[in-house]
């Protein structure tokens, strides 16, 4: 998708809640990505994409981690700051990570005034319909994307990455509605039905964000080592556009064996 199309037309500037109201009053669809560093945030950011997520998805695709739980604040505020930084149209949002905003709407204030202060944050995202919370960032000038369906903080609770709402439907529409009650301006639906989706995406006037919610939610999210195929062991939602996992493998080979065989470095990488 063009950035223009989002716009309706060419914008030096970066890409606002109400651009993507409008999209969806519209019935335009976009993609947010994930961007965890400099490099792709300027790819994407390039490339038109209008919303980069620097989600906690970094813990399993970036820091090392098994899963997003362990992931801090004082480790994603430098992600943020880097994506923002190498950005000029996107909106850049951050994930509040497992533990930093759950004991209460204050603890969840604090924590989104350190991604906007020092990170530059333009908005965050939290997961479970925390309804206080919401409010009260709403209210203090952030704006709050919600996540409801698969949330991968609960994971444990969840007995693992499953799909949700085949039988408790209604129970995550009721947390999507009650979400855009509290004034986020979107709402990511993972892994939950198509037919659930769409139901949702049709009662909500905010955007949905699908990842694993079939194809009639408003936006798509990809994590982007899945979306390049660099990611080991890719989700079965996700769908990768190339393979740079080789592409990367074959490029370090190649330069082991052009050094070994002394043809790197070559006149045009050497100064006399
Ligand atoms: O952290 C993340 O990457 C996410 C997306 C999958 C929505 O939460």
């Amino acid at each position: 998708m063009a950035m223009e199309a989002l716009y309706g037309g060419a914008l030096h500037r970066r890409v606002t809640i109400m651009d993507l109201a409008a999209a969806k009053k519209r019935g335009e669809k976009w993609v947010m990505l994930t961007s965890y560093e400099q490099m792709t945030a300027e790819i994407f950011d390039q490339a038109g994409i209008p919303v980069l997520l620097v989600g906690d998805s970094a813990g399993n695709n970036f820091l090392g981690f098994v899963n997003t739980i362990p992931v801090s604040v004082d480790e994603l505020i430098p992600l943020t700051r880097a994506v923002v930084g190498a950005s000029s149209s996107a909106m850049v949002i951050a994930d509040l990570p497992f533990g930093s905003y759950e004991s209460s709407p204050e603890q969840a204030l604090a924590t989104s005034t350190r991604f906007f202060k020092e990170a530059g944050a333009m908005g965050v995202k939290l997961e479970g319909a925390h309804i206080k919370t919401i409010e009260k960032l709403v209210a203090s000038g952030i704006p709050v994307m919600g996540h409801v369906g698969l949330t991968p903080q609960a994971l444990h609770q969840l007995g693992g990455y499953r799909v949700q709402g085949r039988s408790d439907g209604d129970v995550i529409l009721a947390a999507a509605l009650a979400i855009e009650k509290a004034g986020a301006f979107a709402v990511v639906l993972e892994l939950i039905p198509a037919k659930l989706a769409a139901a949702i995406t049709a009662a909500l006037s905010i955007p949905t964000i699908g990842i694993g919610a079939g194809v009639n939610c408003d936006a798509q999210v990809l994590v982007w080592t899945d979306l390049v195929g660099i990611t080991k062991n890719p989700p079965a939602l996700a769908k990768a556009y190339r393979n740079l996992r080789g592409e990367i493998a074959d490029a370090a080979t190649e330069f082991a064996a052009e050094v070994k065989s002394g043809d790197f470095p070559g006149p045009s990488q050497t100064y006399i």
